[in-house]
């Protein structure tokens, strides 16, 4: 506004709240290549370091949790956030700060991403704060965005990798306050993956084949990233997603064109813009 610009064509400003992973593949990092190939303006507010590469975590150093406070009223004072991505927030404190400035700040669209753990099978959040995870913050998303393993932890049940046994869990998540939820399927085992989406309107199938790449690490952190980037300018919650999850499937068909570690390699988040891709 201060600038004399039109800020209503401007591109959404999209907020990362989360880790950092020093490999690029998840995390704030992650989320930033997400935002921007998907023509966003990306800003982030760090709430842990992590010790990491492609093959594990080694260490996780969370912020203190007034300094997570500090960073985000600093920006939320300045900027307009269009969108919230909440990624890893690793304690209970640091849960409780980001939903106290969320109810302070009151973004329009909140994705929230709730990482427990990492592709490498390393625990990024401690046991005892899923119940304030999803307390606290699920009732302020837009979208929910659990894992199988994830989705289980937060309704204290098996949800098996079926769209049936998956909306049924998408539907308790939505009654417990989230606005609408995708349960993704990525640890599944079938040939079919499938993506449930559940919102007032009912619910949505996404499927295609699962693709046999090793190089699928951060595909959560894309594709809830993703989502955030493209809900301020969609009609809908479920338009942001459907083109959400084809932009992350791009991603990972092409994530073995990137030679980044000898673990789970990152996905191809510039597989759009890549000369190479025809
Ligand atoms: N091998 C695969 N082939 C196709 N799509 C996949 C594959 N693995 C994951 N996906 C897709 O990636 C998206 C993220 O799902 P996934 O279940 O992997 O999330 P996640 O477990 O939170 O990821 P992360 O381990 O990065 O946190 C979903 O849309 C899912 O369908
Ligand atoms: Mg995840």
């Amino acid at each position: 506004m201060s600038r004399g610009v039109d800020t209503a064509a401007a591109p959404a400003n999209v907020l990362s709240i989360a880790g950092v992973d020093p490999s690029g593949g998840a995390g704030v990092l992650a989320d930033l290549k997400a935002f921007a190939a998907l023509g966003a303006y990306g800003c982030g507010v760090i709430a842990a370091l992590t010790a990491q590469n492609t093959r594990a975590v080694t260490g996780i150093h969370p912020v203190p949790a007034a300094f997570l406070a500090l960073q985000l009223d600093t920006l939320f004072d300045d900027v307009r956030v269009d969108a919230v991505k909440i990624g890893m927030l690793a304690t209970p404190d640091l849960i409780e700060t980001v939903a106290t400035a969320l109810e302070r700040h009151r973004p329009r669209f909140v994705v929230l991403d709730p990482v427990m753990v990492a592709k490498s099978g390393d625990r990024l959040l401690a046991p005892e704060a899923v119940a304030t995870l999803r307390d606290r913050l699920l009732p302020l998303a837009t979208v929910l965005t659990p894992n199988l393993p994830e989705a289980e932890a937060l309704v204290g049940q098996v949800v098996d990798d079926d769209p049936v046994a998956m909306a049924a869990a998408g539907e308790k998540l939505r009654l417990l306050g989230a606005r609408s939820v995708l349960v993704k399927g990525g640890h599944g085992h079938g040939e079919t993956l499938h993506d449930v989406f559940v919102d007032t309107a009912g619910t949505l199938r996404l499927e295609g084949p699962r693709i046999a790449t090793r190089n699928t690490h951060g595909t959560g952190c894309t594709l809830s990233s993703a989502i955030a980037a493209l809900l301020p300018s969609r009609p809908a919650a479920r338009d942001a997603v459907r083109e959400a999850r084809d932009y992350v499937q791009g991603a990972i068909r092409h994530a073995d064109r990137l030679a980044v570690g000898s673990g789970h390699g990152p996905l191809h988040h510039f597989w759009r813009q890549d000369p190479a891709i025809t």
